[in-house]
Order: C-alpha cells, then structure tokens, then sequence
C-alpha cells in the first residue's frame, strides 16, 4: 500500500489580510474584481454582507498571499456612516494601533467637471493622517496594481522588521498577518 502523501507545502510565505472599506457605489468591488480577475463591469450591484477574493503575488522572491475583503458600503448593510474621517475613525476603533492602511480615490477615469474629489483634497487628506494616496481606475486599469502592491509590500516590510527584532531562536515559517475576520470565514466564504 502506497504511503500517505507528505503534507503539502504552503503555497506562500505570506498571508496578507486587506480591508476595502468606503461609501457605497465608489468602485471597491470593481477595483477588486479588477485586480483579482482583471475584469470590469458598468453594471452596479451593491455588496450585501461581506465577500473576499485571492492574489498571490510575487515581491523580492516571496509569494505574498492577499486575502482581499470587500465590504458592503451601503448604510443599511452596516452600522457606521459615511465619509473618510469616519471610516479612518473606524479603523482606529477595531483594528491594531499598526494596522497599514492607504488611501484610494477611484475613478481617475471621468471626468473633471464630475469629480467627486479633487487630487489636492485627496492628498491632503491623506497627508494629514501620514497615509499614501492613490488615484485608480478599474474601468481603465490606472493604478490598480500599484495600489494593491503599495500596501502589500509595505506590510511584508513591516512584519520583516518585526521578524528581525524577534529570539533568535524563533523561526516562523508563514506569517499570519490577522485582520478581523478569521480562518473559520475563510473555509465557508466564496470565490477563493
Ligand atoms: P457597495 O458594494 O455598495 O459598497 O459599492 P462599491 O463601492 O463596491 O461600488 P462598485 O464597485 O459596485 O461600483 C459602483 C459603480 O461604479 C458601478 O456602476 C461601476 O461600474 C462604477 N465604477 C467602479 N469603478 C469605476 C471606475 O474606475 N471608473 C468608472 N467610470 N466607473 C467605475
């Protein structure tokens, strides 16, 4: 009888968890379904709940798995309220003191008499809480990359750092670096 096979290797040397969290209708899903199927659509159907997709990517050699959560920014889906400082206020209240986070306005894409927010608001916002500031497009692909690669690469180096300060002695094999929801979440959700 032939011997159980070993267990299977990870398939990555990090598990990044990221949050998409913004008013309703802003583009998060798109730019996630951008990012993760390289795909967009005009059609809009709000986010009931929670749901999340998977990218592995590569960074200096490493395989960085993002677990990308996207949430419902729909009032009735949720108890807070709208706008930046609120959301900022959000993460400060329920996630670690060290949590990365960066700033997105979507939808470089149209046009300038119909934008919601001007460049300099956006950057000065994001200054003013010493986050980086991105101008996307799921529609057009502008920056989708760069933003999901910014904020990964900032949390490898993170916990890198963290890792060099660690005992000697300690060795971790993959770092877990945990958001709210767990791996329980994980097995029952969808679209892994
Ligand atoms: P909730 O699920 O309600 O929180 O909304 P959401 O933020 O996930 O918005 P969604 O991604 O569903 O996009 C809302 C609408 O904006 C859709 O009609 C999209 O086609 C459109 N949209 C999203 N991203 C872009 C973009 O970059 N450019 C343009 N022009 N339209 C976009």
């Amino acid at each position: 009888m032939a011997a159980p096979p070993a267990r299977a290797r990870a398939d990555y040397d990090y598990l990044i968890k990221l949050l998409l969290i913004g008013d309703s209708g802003v583009g998060k899903s798109c730019l996630l379904l951008r990012f993760s199927d390289g795909s967009f659509t005009t059609s809009f159907i709000t986010t009931i709940g929670i749901d999340f997709k998977i990218r592995t990517i590569e960074l200096d050699g490493k395989r960085i798995k993002l677990q990308i959560w996207d949430t419902a920014g729909q009032e009735r889906f949720r108890t807070i309220t709208t706008d930046i400082r609120n959301w900022i206020r959000n993460i400060e209240q329920h996630a670690s003191d060290n949590v990365n986070k960066i700033l997105v306005g979507n939808k470089a894409d149209m046009d300038e008499s119909k934008r919601a927010v001007p460049t300099s608001k956006g950057q000065a916002l994001a200054d003013e809480y010493g986050i980086k500031f991105f101008e996307t497009s799921a529609k057009t692909n502008l920056n989708v990359e760069e933003v999901f690669f910014s904020i990964a690469r900032d949390i490898k180096q993170r916990l890198a750092d963290t890792d060099s300060k660690a005992e000697p002695s300690t060795i971790k094999i993959n770092q877990d670096q945990s958001g709210g929801a767990g791996q329980a979440a994980q097995k029952s959700a969808c679209c892994g």
